[in-house]
């Protein structure tokens, strides 16, 4: 029999934030798929001719779940014309969902030197890979504050907010958070509605304005500052250009830098 390259997984769980919009997935994990917070999966479907067919279409999904939990967790956009999404979106537990063996991706806290303020930006779905990062408590250890900025289009999409918010509540963190009650700040950024006490703006023109330094209560600046982004490219081209001009750089030749990205399509 030939060594295959992924394994057979089952869903056990899905959750709808917003219907046909968003949703995330719950999968069982092979003992053997080992990962870091901030990494991704390769997930596969078979053809819709074929549904107990081998796998065919294949898509990155960064994991949510933690590498410390015993089942995968996938969060997800349904992409109205996607091949993949929409096809996702319509698994039922007990289902089966192909995952690769292998985790990619190199959004992971070890890009950075430990210590200094760690600054989460995502747009959309790019959450994901902060999510695996909070529930992983070397990300609390490694760094003396975190700041997750969340920009969507409405607040109906501010997926795991509640999950965010109630971190501090967490036992296996209170040793953190007594040493520093503001050891997570989490700032939801809505751009097509207004949120209560919050800029109706994008991430990047509160980058620009200095808002989200406001927001925070802490400088933006390059000697005590990381930042990582994920989600839209056209975030990420944007974000990069205003953060170079302020002296973020990703790391070069295993020196490590102060900028991490990760780009969805
Ligand atoms: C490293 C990496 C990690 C990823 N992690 C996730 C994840 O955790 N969750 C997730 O939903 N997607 C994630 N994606 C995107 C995912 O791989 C698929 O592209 C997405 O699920 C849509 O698949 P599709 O076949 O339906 O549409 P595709 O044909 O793949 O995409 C069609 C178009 O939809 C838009 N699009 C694709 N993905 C998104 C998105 N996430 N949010 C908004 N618009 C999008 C783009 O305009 C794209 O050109 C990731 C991609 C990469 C490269
Ligand atoms: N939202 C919907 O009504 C809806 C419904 C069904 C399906 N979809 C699908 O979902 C996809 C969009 O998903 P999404 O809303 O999660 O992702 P998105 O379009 O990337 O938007 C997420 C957030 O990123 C912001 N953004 C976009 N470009 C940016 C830039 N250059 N700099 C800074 N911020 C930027 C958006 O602001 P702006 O608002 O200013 O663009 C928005 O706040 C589409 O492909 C569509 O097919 C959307």
């Amino acid at each position: 029999m030939t060594d295959l390259k992924y394994t057979r997984q089952t869903i056990t769980h899905v959750h709808t934030w917003v219907a046909d919009k968003l949703f995330s997935v719950h999968v069982t994990r092979d003992p053997a798929f080992t990962f870091q917070a901030g990494q991704f999966a390769r997930v596969g479907l078979p053809d819709a001719s074929d549904p107990d067919g081998a796998p065919t279409l294949w898509r990155a999904y960064s994991m949510v779940s933690a590498p410390q939990e015993s089942g995968l967790e996938f969060y997800s956009i349904v992409v109205p014309d996607g091949l993949f999404s929409p096809r996702l979106a319509q698994l039922k537990a007990g289902d089966a969902l192909y995952v690769e063996k292998k985790p990619f991706g190199f959004l992971t806290i070890n890009r950075f030197a430990p210590g200094g303020d760690l600054w989460l930006l995502a747009t959309g779905t790019g959450l994901s890979a902060y999510l695996s990062m909070l529930r992983d408590p070397a990300t609390w250890q490694a760094f003396r504050r975190i700041i997750v900025v969340h920009g969507v289009r409405s607040a109906t999409e501010l997926a795991y907010r509640q999950e965010i918010e109630n971190w501090h509540q967490r036992p296996e963190l209170a040793d953190h958070v007594q040493q520093d009650p503001c050891k997570l700040i989490y700032l939801p950024i809505a751009t097509r509605e207004a949120l209560p006490g919050m800029p109706q703006a994008r991430l990047t023109t509160l980058i620009e304005d200095g808002g989200l330094e406001q927001l925070a209560g802490i400088p933006l600046d390059a000697q005590q500052s990381k930042i990582m982004l994920c989600g839209n490219p056209a975030m990420l081209t944007d974000a990069r250009k205003l953060l170079s001009e302020r002296g973020f750089a990703p790391g070069r030749r295993g020196i490590p830098g102060n900028l991490a990205v990760e780009n969805y399509w």
